[in-house]
């Protein structure tokens, strides 16, 4: 049977139990990890594509979007405080549909977490490029050296983009040298990015320029653009949901935190009600004072973010400064509106604090393969603990050169919407784990429990299907095509490998005593 190997909770609890990560997050730090991870590209970058799709519907894109994220998050929130293990959704998934769907999650939370990391560099390289080299030292980067050469749908003139492949790398060292000194480098960077926001609310609002005629009209693209073409309120809202993307890094780091049951569930829903009122806000601000109206094709529907079309109408003259043309959007805006000095302090808040958003990204990621391996499905060799600084070093340092070349040469709205689709399947299987795990565990121990959990998990699934199916059709077509790759592997290595495939879980159980907890990850523990 192919959905038989379920993986017993008290299995998955003793194993982290043997084979655990240092404890060292308390719920300031979680909440910090959360808006580290969450608030970056989406709003300093995307704010422009999002209002190439909908308009100044995009407001409206980010309610939608945050409403699922938040009906999302009550979910992981849950199961995160039932089961405070690394692996989030793929752990879920384990102790609650199996194996086979765990790994399909697993894979798909690689789309979710290293192309998302990937297109975070590629959006501080357009402020690198613009606010730093260009704005500061004057040098231009000649455009072969600032573009990845790949997009569907043409891409503008780039060979490689340098500077994205160079800060994921440089992120990913400070990732191996360790997580405590990680957090404490994320925490003052979240500073300066809600600074910088504050300052953008308080200088749009008070602006001159701030009129309520620049809403209208209000959704020139309507609220479905049509299916596969990612436009209309709804197509921004799968597009922008990248913005809250990362919310779920915090559960993925429950097994690094102490107290986790009352931690995690503050640390996700705490950094979510953040952002999602700080999101709303700023494209209120900027739409109110520099417009955001789409540049519409011939047809009437607005050309396609990120495509070589787009880029043609934005260097006409009569598309001078709009908003929708800008790789630095909140900078921009400022700029724009009069604010040239605050606009590049912006711009340098986003060039030191977007950094903060990969790094979170690819935690996310590497602790997530530290689980697969954990259970056999990954070989157990990339589990393999650093001696001095006790990260999972392996698989750290293979995760940030893949996301590296990711950066180097693609655009950032479409690795934002590749990102979101293996999100969206995510988040789905999460809110599925949730009714699974009601049923079959209903006695279990949660610190905090959904409220209305058979309406709210319900809604989880449908919002999350309901944005997949208004992403741009290339977007789509990849979780499909991802995840028969994933399906190859898992046939062909993962399946016999597996842990629970050997029944090596029970003996996890049986000799959690004799374990000393502090060495962590080496992988001949556990073995009959
Ligand atoms: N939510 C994160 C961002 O917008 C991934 O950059």
């Amino acid at each position: 049977m192919l959905l038989d190997r379920i993986k017993p909770l008290d299995a998955i609890l003793a194993t982290a139990e043997k084979k655990s990560l240092h404890r060292s997050l308390g719920a300031v730090q979680l909440t910090l990890l959360g808006i580290g991870s969450v608030i970056g590209t989406g709003i300093f970058v995307l704010t422009a594509s999002g209002a190439q799709k909908a308009g100044p519907g995009l407001m409206l894109a980010f309610i939608i979007a945050g409403l699922i994220c938040i009906v999302a998050a009550l979910c992981y929130a849950e199961i995160a405080s039932m089961i405070p293990v690394a692996g989030s959704a793929y752990t879920y998934s384990y102790a609650s549909v199996g194996e086979l769907l765990a790994w399909t999650v697993g894979w798909a939370l690689i789309m979710e977490y290293a192309i998302a990391a990937a297109a975070v560099s590629v959006g501080w390289s357009g402020y690198f490029t613009g606010t730093i080299l260009n704005g500061f030292l004057g040098i231009e980067l000649p455009a072969w050296l600032a573009a990845g050469p790949l997009a569907f749908g043409g891409a503008e003139g780039g060979l490689i983009n340098l500077p994205a492949l160079v800060i994921a790398l440089l992120v990913t060292g400070l990732l191996i040298v360790g997580t405590s000194e990680s957090a404490k480098v994320n925490a003052v960077l979240v500073a300066i990015k809600i600074a910088a926001l504050l300052a953008f609310i308080a200088l749009t609002f008070t602006s001159p320029e701030f009129s309520a005629e620049k809403f209208n009209p209000f959704l020139p693209a309507g609220v479905f653009g049509g299916f596969g073409t990612g436009v209309g309120a709804v197509g921004a809202a799968a597009t922008i949901f990248f913005a809250y993307v990362g919310f779920d890094s915090v559960s993925t780091a429950a097994e690094e935190t102490k107290n986790p049951q009352r931690n995690v569930p503050i640390g996700l829903i705490g950094s979510l009600l953040i952002c999602t009122v700080f999101y709303i806000v700023v494209a209120a601000g900027a739409v109110g004072t520099l417009g955001g109206q789409p540049i519409m094709g011939p047809n009437g529907v607005p050309f396609a973010a990120g495509s070589a079309e787009l880029a043609r109408q934005c260097a006409m003259p009569e598309h001078a400064g709009a908003l929708v043309c800008s790789d630095e959007a909140l900078a921009h805006v400022l700029r724009e509106i009069g604010f040239s000095g605050i606009g590049n302090m912006l711009g340098i808040a986003a060039f030191l604090a977007l950094p903060s958003v990969i790094l979170v990204l690819l935690y996310g990621q590497t602790r997530i393969f530290f689980v697969m391996s954990r259970d056999g499905l990954l070989p157990e060799r990339l589990s393999t603990v650093h001696p001095k600084f006790k990260t999972p070093y392996i698989v750290t340092a293979i995760t940030g050169v893949g996301v590296a070349i990711a950066a180097a040469f693609f655009p950032v709205g479409q690795l934002a919407d590749i990102s979101n689709a293996g999100t969206l399947y995510a988040f789905m299987w999460v809110a599925i784990a949730l009714l699974v795990l009601r049923k079959k565990d209903a006695g279990r121990h949660r610190h905090f429990r959904v409220p209305a959990a058979w309406l709210v998990a319900p809604l989880t699934i449908a919002g999350c299907m309901f944005l997949f199916f208004n992403l741009p059709a290339q977007a789509m077509l990849f979780l499909p095509i991802w995840g028969a790759i994933g399906l190859v592997i898992y046939f062909g290595y993962s399946r016999r490998a597996s842990h629970l495939g050997r029944g090596l879980v029970e003996v996890h159980e049986a000799e959690i005593g004799e374990i000393e907890p502090d060495i962590p990850g080496v992988s001949d523990r556990g073995r009959p």
